[in-house]
């Protein structure tokens, strides 16, 4: 993916390099883990990121669309300070009211494919309105250049930041609270798509 470049930040591809500081970042910092199956080695890190880098490749041979974690740096400093990107998502979408009504999606036992957005910013960054800047980056592509129809935010009902991220984001945000793991569900709309769609079917 080209670098996409905001009003402060640079989101680019990850790199080697990148190891240390990633690392210390989501492992040391923030204590992410997607699953319970990941630790918070630097080894699986390295994995991960070796399997990012390699994926940027791969999804260009494959004319896939430019999914993975990409690296968010500031752009005075050039310093890491944070991950973005887009992820397949496979979820049952259907039982969240405005999905329902939005996508058609009447089946709340089956899973539905969307586009779902990532990001993680260093603690001693956070509450500067970067992962904002940075999503809305992310989603200015997925609209303009991927002619995405919408994109999805999925995050735990204790994730405040996260659910303020996609409040001011614009998000449509759903929750349920009895769900294990999709207990808040952001929906953006393609504007440009919807009207596209309106024209043609008027
Ligand atoms: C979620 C996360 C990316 C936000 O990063 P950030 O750069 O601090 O986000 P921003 O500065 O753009 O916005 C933070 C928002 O959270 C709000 N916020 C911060 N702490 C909060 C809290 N404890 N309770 C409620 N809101 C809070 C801020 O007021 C701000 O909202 P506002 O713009 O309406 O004022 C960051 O907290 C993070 O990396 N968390 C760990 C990883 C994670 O959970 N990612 C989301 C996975 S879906």
């Amino acid at each position: 993916m080209k670098p996409i470049v905001t009003e402060r930040l640079i989101i680019r591809e990850f790199r080697p390099a990148d190891l240390g500081e990633i690392y210390r970042i989501l492992d040391v910092e923030l204590k992410f883990i997607d699953s319970t199956k990941q630790d918070s080695s630097i080894g699986q890190r390295k994995k991960w990121l070796e399997w990012t880098i390699q994926s940027y490749e791969q999804n260009r041979l494959l004319l896939n669309p430019p999914f993975g974690d990409h690296a968010i740096v500031l752009k005075d400093s050039l310093q890491l300070i944070g991950v973005c990107g887009l992820v397949p998502v496979l979820a049952p979408l259907g039982l969240v009211p405005y999905y329902r009504y939005i996508a058609d999606a009447k089946d709340s036992d089956q899973n539905y494919p969307e586009v779902g957005l990532f990001c993680a910013i260093s603690s001693h960054y956070q509450c500067r309105g970067f992962a904002y800047e940075a999503s809305m980056g992310m989603i200015n592509m997925a609209f303009e250049k991927l002619k995405l129809r919408r994109v999805v935010a999925i995050t735990h009902l204790y994730n405040n930041p996260s659910i303020a991220v996609l409040k001011r984001l614009g998000m449509k945000v759903e929750t349920l609270p009895e769900h294990k793991w999709m207990q808040v569900v952001g929906i953006m709309e393609n504007d440009a798509v919807s009207k596209q769609l309106g024209k043609q079917a008027g």
